[in-house]
């Protein structure tokens, strides 16, 4: 690892990275734009454009900050310019305001190369000192600068740009995915990979390089996933790739994506949100299918029941997925696993060994936290299953094993469909192992969340605007409903930016409860087993005695217990109470973020994909 001075604060960033290139004579800064757009969800901040004018042969670099369409427009991007290539980025600055001058694309002093990069040059104050003493000129105070003007160094070698990028890929240290346009080259553009995800699609007029899928997807359903260490160029119709210093044949590599246009669109639906959170029956559905054909779940189940220990890992609502497993793994199949949250993955990992297995689930596949966590355990000889919604992503690329969710592209920056679906194959894991167990109930799941959807939805908006000006919310349960509060928790607090606390219920009186007092609103889930049902019935009135208002989500058993706001489900059993409970949890922080004017899309401060430490 390197030093913490090494690396630049104001520059740890996770960005989404796109460059195209054209064989005709088309502008394509429209299409450039409209790639970039369906990477907003990677970071919003600021954005940037650098394309080779077609008047003039000369780089032109447009960027500020703000989101794609504000600086689009603030700029003429589109009306003033025409182009036949061109990169572009939208940026997420974890620390640091977001500034004009470091936003990306970034360029040498000659003004001939200009760069786009999602990562962290760990090594980059080293570089800026060596190459500031040969005479370079920075402008801004970002690691990605270097790599612009470790180019222009390269190239004064002797090199042409692909050995300049060789021996750049040598010199520079930490994770990155850069595009390179260069004025030498007008039709390609340069790519280099290390850790940080980059993709390539290839169609006979225009070419592709990109963080993910759903930008690709406006050119080509096939899709090139980039290795560890590979660097090369694109042109119109092409793609040539090397890995140290030899050519690879990455024509095999190609798969095609089933996703469409209209899965990344927003299908009339005002926020993607809420389209994912509606679309949640038929993701299930897939991913049930899917999951019941997969060879894989056979595979993990022959890992698991050979594991020592069997660990849990995954951030965020991924980590909370995780939980339910090792609720399901418990109480179905008496299996006790260990669930960590994985940027505490080195708490852990010491302990393990060849006879472990690891269990990393992560939507994207890409969270650095996840991977990091994955890393250390297989470093150790651990066996690891991944759980992710992409294909063929760095998670499921270094497991031994990979399941799939089949919930299709998520583009709201909160998880919601990918957690339920994550739920399902976790669920079908655990069944697998019981020999019968539960399979076919889980046929069921997209039926369940149709009807809790339809029936509650006018409830869930009534009951946000009894909540919305509230600043805090506690979400509690027991069991299976405590690991639901968290994620519920989680959803309330990333979109509408109420202050919402999850714990188990029986916790209240070892401290929380201090905070309630009249009109503190309390959200109750109320889960299988019956045994709970006293407990939970004990909890709502210790908190309607300090004058909070209650609110209860329960399944069947449920039904006798009062409560100020009351919805009863009608599922009875702990596998299925997920899928009727979740998605009015998701509904409740949606409707809370509306009716607060805030986009749920894009929250303050979050990034789709965490591909920083
Ligand atoms: O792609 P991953 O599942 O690995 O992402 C993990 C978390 O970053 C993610 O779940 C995050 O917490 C979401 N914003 C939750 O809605």
């Amino acid at each position: 690892m390197a030093p913490r001075q090494e690396t630049s604060l104001e520059n740890q960033i996770m960005c989404g990275i796109v460059g195209l290139v054209s064989a005709g004579n088309d502008n394509i800064l429209p299409l450039l734009v409209k790639c970039l757009k369906r990477l907003e969800y990677r970071g919003y901040d600021s954005a940037g454009f650098a394309f080779i004018d077609s008047d003039s042969g000369r780089i032109i670099v447009v960027k500020d900050r703000g989101k794609i369409d504000e600086v689009v427009a603030r700029y003429g991007i589109v009306e003033r310019y025409a182009a036949r290539v061109g990169i572009a980025h939208t940026r997420w600055a974890t620390h640091g305001p977001p500034s004009k001058v470091n936003a990306h694309p970034h360029v040498d002093c000659g003004g001939t190369i200009a760069i786009v990069h999602n990562g962290i040059i760990n090594n980059y104050l080293e570089l800026r000192r060596k190459l500031a003493e040969k005479g370079h000129k920075f402008r801004s105070d970002t690691d990605t600068e270097v790599i612009a003007h470790l180019l222009e160094d390269l190239l004064d070698e002797n090199s042409d740009m692909l050995g300049a990028i060789r021996k750049a890929m040598n010199i520079l240290r930490g994770s990155y995915a850069v595009v390179v346009l260069s004025t030498r080259d007008p039709s390609r553009l340069y790519f280099m990979k290390r850790v940080s995800p980059l993709i390539v699609g290839v169609a006979p007029s225009v070419s592709i390089v990109a963080s993910d899928i759903p930008s690709i997807i406006e050119i080509t359903r096939r899709v090139l996933v980039l290795h560890d260490g590979e660097y090369g160029f694109i042109e119109p119709g092409r793609v040539y790739v090397e890995h140290d210093g030899r050519p690879i044949d990455a024509s095999q590599r190609f798969r095609t994506i089933t996703w469409s246009v209209s899965d990344i669109e927003k299908a009339g639906y005002p926020h993607y949100m809420l389209k994912e959170i509606m679309e949640q029956p038929r993701a299930l559905y897939e991913t049930y299918l899917g999951v019941l054909s997969d060879p894989a779940l056979h595979k993990a189940v022959d890992l698991i029941d050979e594991a020592r220990t069997v660990f849990v890992t995954g951030a965020g609502t991924s980590f909370h997925a995780g939980l339910a497993f090792q609720y399901y793994m418990y109480r179905y199949a008496g299996r006790p696993v260990l669930t960590f949250i994985a940027s505490e993955f080195y708490v852990y990992s010491n302990a393990a060994g060849q006879d472990d297995v690891l269990i990393a689930i992560s939507q994207s596949g890409e969270t650095i936290d996840t991977l990091t966590a994955l890393r250390s355990f297989k470093q150790r000889g651990a066996r690891v299953i991944a759980v992710s919604n992409v294909v063929e992503s760095a998670i499921p690329r270094e497991s031994d094993v990979k399941l799939y969710t089949r919930a299709g592209p998520e583009i709201g920056v909160a998880a919601t469909k990918t957690y339920l679906t994550q739920v399902l194959v976790l669920q079908a894991l655990v069944s697998q192992m019981t020999g019968d167990g539960f399979i076919k109930l889980l046929g069921d799941a997209h039926r369940v969340t149709a009807r809790s959807l339809a029936k509650f939805q006018v409830f869930i908006d009534r009951l946000a605007r009894k909540l919305y000006r509230k600043e805090h919310i506690y979400v509690l349960g027991r069991g299976l409903g405590a690991f639901m509060a968290y994620e519920g928790a989680l959803k309330i607090k990333e979109v509408s930016y109420i202050h919402a606390e999850a714990y188990p219920a029986g916790e209240s009186k070892h401290g929380p409860i201090a905070l309630v007092e009249p009109g503190f609103p309390v959200i109750f889930i109320g889960t299988p087993p019956s045994e709970l049902v006293e407990k939970i019935a004990a909890n709502i009135e210790e908190m309607s005695a300090r004058g909070a208002v209650t609110i209860l989500i329960g399944t069947q058993q449920y039904r006798d217990v009062d409560a100020d706001y009351k919805i009863i489900l009608d599922v009875d059993d702990d596998i299925l109470a997920p899928y009727a409970i979740m998605p009015l949890l998701q509904l409740l922080a949606y409707r809370l973020a509306v009716l607060r004017g805030y986009d749920p899309d894009k929250p303050r401060n979050l990034a789709k994909t965490v591909t920083v430490e």
